[in-house]
């Protein structure tokens, strides 16, 4: 394996598209801010614009998807922005590109694009010399089956050596899931706890507020599980779930989750209950007759000694009741029952919360004031704000133009999780429709209850 290669220009393929106009310009926007952007940009598009065309449509996506703007660091960004017209189906048109990289030798090309674009443009950044000494950033969905995501593959390592190919899943930067792996693993108590002896079951919860927000043809070919549980859950999954990395770099990081990720069983269609939100079939962009789901449910098996027989349970839904991501660790009951007054001591448990704050949380029993021996639940709760932590854009783009993939998807992660989805999405299981800011179908509900029932995060009966 090389050594980290850093860029020194960004190339950002869809400047004029969604991602760039809400993600990319602001995050590059706060980079500059903390002086961490030192390179010359280029906007690629297929229409036509000026220089200050882009200036001005990422200044929007900053205001209204970024912080306040200053002139004087706008200027500094504007100063580095540049645009170019690509024909992306003409690979003479990247000539235009050759020149515009002038002295560079190691441009970053990010592919902010659809995904059905991705070969061409990637083809023709090798046939007009561009990617020579290049690297690629592409965006989650990294394929929409198993067997696409190893054709997405193939054609990127065609061209590009794997430690050049930066797959983003912003979750990896996000500030909560870092905290996750440091709690794991800095801290002694927790491991003689974390597996089947004291585990009983895993779940976690990401609810959302909000629709498809305008998104509708995307989501609609995606689903709630291509869209965050083949990506973001599993990454949450593997940093609760994983051994310990052999060592604190990268690879072996990766190859943690890997090992996890190849001990995951198939998902069965009998544990997975797809939903859809009233509402959701008369979206724009959503075709007539689609069975896209917006909400899944699902029993996940890790098939190791330290999991084996421990559900791990999944939620993911848009138009939930919150805005929450949250994960909870429940164990067994002690052996013994000594306090057997009203039905004895709740579980204990572990509570981590990633959206909206920060939150470490371990549920205990402690005996109430008075004479008779009842207890109740207790909870020893952290709470970590941080006002001016990095947003997982920032952080990730950041590390793409220093060279450094400890943050991003390794081929085998992909290609090992879509193996887990990839029989129940095939499989054409039935979907059931829920109302509007509820917690889901009465089917998810079914699927926990041998276990107990779902934690609904930021909601009374679960404070
Ligand atoms: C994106 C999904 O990857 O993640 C969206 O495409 C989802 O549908 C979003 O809303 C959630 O990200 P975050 O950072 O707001 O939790």
């Amino acid at each position: 394996m090389s050594a980290q290669l850093k860029s020194d220009t960004l190339v950002l393929f869809g400047a004029t598209g969604d991602l760039a106009h809400r993600k990319i310009f602001p995050s590059l926007y706060a980079m500059e801010r903390r002086g961490a952007l030192n390179v010359p940009v280029i906007g690629i598009g297929r229409e036509e614009m000026s220089d200050d065309g882009l200036r001005e449509r990422a200044r929007d996506g900053i205001e209204h998807f970024g912080d306040d703007v200053d002139d004087a660091i706008f200027a500094r960004l504007s100063a580095r922005l540049q645009y170019a017209k690509l024909d992306y189906t003409d690979s003479a048109s990247f000539d235009t590109l050759r020149t515009a990289l002038g002295d560079a030798k190691h441009p970053l090309y990010y592919l902010a694009i659809p995904p059905s674009a991705f070969e061409t443009v990637v083809e023709d950044l090798k046939v007009s010399g561009c990617a020579e000494g290049g690297s690629v950033v592409v965006e989650k969905p990294f394929g929409r089956d198993l067997q696409s995501a190893v054709d997405l593959n193939e054609v990127l390592h065609r061209v590009f050596p794997e430690d050049r190919i930066f797959r983003i899943d912003h979750y990896l930067g996000k500030e909560p899931l870092l905290n996750l792996q440091y709690f794991r693993f800095a801290n002694r108590f927790l491991e003689p706890l974390w597996n089947r002896e004291h585990v009983r079951a895993v779940q976690i919860t990401m609810a959302e507020d909000f629709g498809v927000e305008g998104r509708g043809g995307f989501y609609d070919e995606a689903g709630a599980i291509r869209d965050v549980v083949q990506n973001h859950m599993m990454q949450v999954v593997a940093l609760l779930a994983m051994d310990p990395p052999a060592a604190d770099d990268e690879e072996s990081l990766r190859d943690a989750k890997v090992r996890l990720f190849r001990s995951m069983l198939p998902l069965r269609p009998q544990d997975l209950v797809r939903g859809r939100y009233k509402g959701f079939v008369d979206e724009a962009g959503v075709a007539d007759g689609s069975t896209t789901e917006t909400f899944a449910a699902m029993r996940l098996r890790i098939d190791s000694w330290r999991w084996a027989d421990v559900p791990f349970f999944i939620r993911v839904g848009k138009h939930m009741p919150v805005t929450a991501t949250e994960v909870l660790v429940a164990m067994h009951r002690p052996p013994q029952q000594l306090f057997s007054a009203e039905g004895g001591p709740a579980r204990n448990y572990f509570r981590f919360q990633l959206k909206p704050s920060t939150i470490i949380a371990i549920g205990a029993s402690a005996k109430k004031g008075g004479e008779a021996m009842v207890g109740e639940q207790l909870e020893m709760i952290a709470v970590h704000e941080e006002p001016d932590e990095l947003e997982a854009y920032d952080r990730l783009i950041g590390d793409a133009l220093e060279g450094d993939t400890g943050l991003f998807a390794r081929v085998d992660e992909v290609e090992t999780t879509w193996h887990v989805v990839d029989p129940a999405l095939a499989a054409d299981t039935p979907i059931f429709e829920y109302a509007q800011g509820s917690w889901g179908p009465a089917e998810a509900d079914v699927l926990i209850e041998p276990w107990g029932r779902w934690h609904n995060p930021l909601s009374p009966e679960s404070s």
